[in-house]
């Protein structure tokens, strides 16, 4: 049953680098109408504020809330999602920078900066009609979500995603297996740092898209949110 004190479900996104949750996750949300929230932008927006702020990663572990707060780091509603503020300035592409990404696993394993981004998360989410993708959306940031997907790929494939990301159509073999190892590092901080860890959320959908394609991804999702809204009305009906 959905909360009573949201407008709509929330639909929760968790996998590795690279298993598409971000892009899926945009489109499952513009076809139901719901808004995006693509939390590893707040991870990555912090890690950038930080490092424009000259705070660099020798200094983290001994950040405070206090300290977070000083950044001035935001998030406002915007369009279909939600748009990352510096100083009220809107960051775009250098949150995805390489010397930001190597980094953000190391921000997002420090227990204040999880707990600062969890309730700036939570007050996005509160009105529901929401789809959220991350590492710890479906466990930690909105366990009661309705639907909970997790989404996972061969490493070959998500590499071979990474790369085309960032324009790289026909990589040589040097460049797959650095972004390989670096995909590989990456997830194995976001498993198995004590924090919230990559985890399948219980009862959540597995879905390994290596072989899906776009459409059938974000269609087997949408068909899970139909089921679920479903049942959910006919307990609501049964109930009254
Ligand atoms: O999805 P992404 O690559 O933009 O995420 C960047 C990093 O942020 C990722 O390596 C781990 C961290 N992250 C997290 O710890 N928890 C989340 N819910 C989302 C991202």
């Amino acid at each position: 049953m959905t909360d009573a004190t949201r407008a709509g479900p929330v639909v929760t996104l968790d996998g590795p680098a690279g298993s598409g949750k971000s892009t899926t996750a945009r489109e499952v949300a513009r076809r139901l109408g719901f808004r995006h929230l693509d939390s590893g932008s707040f991870y990555r927006a912090l890690t950038y504020g930080l490092l424009q702020a000259g705070i660099g990663p020798d200094r983290w572990t001994g950040l405070g809330r206090a300290d977070l707060d000083a950044i001035g780091v935001g998030v406002e509603p915007s369009g279909e999602g939600f748009q990352v503020l510096l100083e009220s300035r809107p960051l775009m592409d250098e949150i995805r920078s390489p010397e930001v990404t190597s980094l953000v696993s190391t921000l997002a394993s420090l227990g204040p900066v999880r707990e600062w981004l969890l309730a700036i998360q939570r007050e996005a989410g509160k009105r529901g009609c929401l789809v959220a993708d991350g590492r710890d959306m479906g466990t930690v940031v909105f366990p009661g979500a309705e639907v909970k997907v997790f989404l996972t790929a061969d490493l070959l494939e998500r590499t071979r995603r990474r790369l085309k990301e960032q324009g790289v159509t026909t990589p040589t073999d040097e460049q797959v297996s650095q972004e390989a190892a670096r995909i590989r590092e990456r997830d194995r901080d976001d498993s198995e740092r004590k924090l919230s860890p990559l985890r399948r959320p219980e009862g959540a959908l597995e879905l390994d898209t290596t072989r899906l394609t776009f459409e059938q991804q974000v269609e087997t999702i949408l068909e899970r949110v139909r089921e679920v809204s479903t049942a959910s009305a006919e307990d609501d009906r049964a109930r009254e």
